[in-house]
């Protein structure tokens, strides 16, 4: 029997546990045994208690549950090869040869490289007289599929990670709360949205409740983006308009790469000699990241996860380290370190023709 195992890596993201579930099942239905590793790779690490076989029912209940219910973190031990060795040993110790990882970009990255690397840490690790070459014999090879569990919607190749659209239904509904004190004080609010280097969240969330400006990284404000800002929300309030909302992306950026603050929108909505809005800041933090997920992701979650144990039971030695995507509604396998690279190279999603103009309804004499 194959022995496949499932983690979940780096930050957390709604929909990890349709994974977990899926996997669990998949695995089990398809006559092989199921392993669960607890806290990402530092689990791997560690071993022991920390790699656990899972029957059918140990995953039961984990659709509705929010975040990862066999754990995260981020990993240093795993970044040195001593920490590497250790995770193969305890590999081959438990019987795995199979390893389905739900993270970001980082946390998949990490797994082509210990893919790679996999003969060497066996080889060594004999060497060392930790395990005996009778031992490695049936684990000459490691097979790797990765998942992208983030709510930032970062990597390319791929329509949604595991994730994203939860965190975008928890933003808009923070919003519409926001919407209704910031229309009875007749106030600005400058809100702050995750998605580090990515500006998809505050995008799709900008478009999604017809807020006023927006600020992403993929869209470098020019140098005149201040004036710029003061004119759109100018034309709006001189519409009748009671609040004012304005998403700022974590990572966003002018196009000198210098980062845009909230502070530094706040000061200019605020400004006495400007518009003199009374403004406050509201940063949405780890609220947009915790919680169930939203139909879309549990279903995203368990048609990948099923396609990920497929994929590792049909994975050679020759075949490249894949992940699972969604292209076009279609779940598909991809070369996981082409969609790593690309992702570095062009900014994902961001159609600046569309951008454009789903920015442009709120200008509109029917915006509200
Ligand atoms: O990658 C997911 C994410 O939530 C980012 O949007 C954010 O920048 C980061 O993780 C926050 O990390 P932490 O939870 O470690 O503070």
């Amino acid at each position: 029997k194959k022995n496949i195992a499932v983690m979940t890596s780096g930050g957390d993201s709604p929909g990890m546990n349709a994974v977990v579930r899926a996997v669990v099942r998949t695995a089990i239905h398809l006559d092989c045994n199921a392993y669960c590793v607890y806290e990402g790779y530092e689990g791997l690490v560690r071993g022991g208690t920390y790699i656990k076989q899972m029957g059918w029912e140990d995953v039961r209940g984990y659709l509705s549950e929010g975040g990862t219910l066999i754990g995260t973190a981020r990993c240093m031990a795993f970044f040195e090869r001593e920490g590497r060795l250790q995770a193969a040993k305890n590999m081959v110790l438990n019987g795995i040869d199979a390893l389905i990882i739900c993270g970001g970009d980082g946390s998949l990255t990490g797994a082509d490289r210990f893919r790679a690397e996999w003969p060497s840490l066996l080889e060594e690790l004999v060497q060392k007289g930790d395990l005996k070459k009778e031992q490695i014999e049936p684990f000459k090879h490691l097979n790797i599929v990765g998942l992208v569990g983030s709510i930032d919607n970062d990597l390319s190749g791929t329509d949604a990670t595991i994730g994203a659209y939860s965190a975008l239904s928890r933003i808009c509904e923070m919003v519409d709360y926001i919407e209704a004190t910031a229309s009875s004080h007749s106030r600005a609010f400058v809100i702050e949205v995750m998605g580090r280097h990515c500006g998809w969240l505050a995008l799709m969330a900008a478009v999604a409740t017809g807020a006023d400006f927006l600020f992403i990284p993929e869209k470098p404000r020019e140098d005149n983006w201040k004036e710029e800002m003061c004119q759109v929300i100018k034309g709006h309030r001189s519409m009748g308009k009671r609040k004012t909302i304005v998403i700022i992306a974590e990572g966003a950026l002018d196009k000198h790469g210098n980062k845009i603050s909230p502070s530094m929108v706040k000061d200019l909505l605020a400004d006495k000699n400007g518009l003199g809005l009374d403004t406050r800041i509201t940063t949405l933090g780890h609220v947009q990241r915790g919680g169930s997920a939203v139909a879309y992701d549990r279903m995203l979650g368990t048609l990948q996860g099923v396609e990920a144990v497929k994929a590792v039971l049909e994975a050679t030695p020759e075949t490249e380290t894949c992940f699972i995507a969604i292209t076009e509604n279609k779940i598909a396998r991809k070369p996981l370190m082409a969609a790593v690279a690309e992702t570095k190279e062009v900014a994902k999603l961001i159609d600046a023709q569309r951008f454009n103009e789903a920015m442009a309804l709120r200008d509109t004499e029917f915006s509200d």
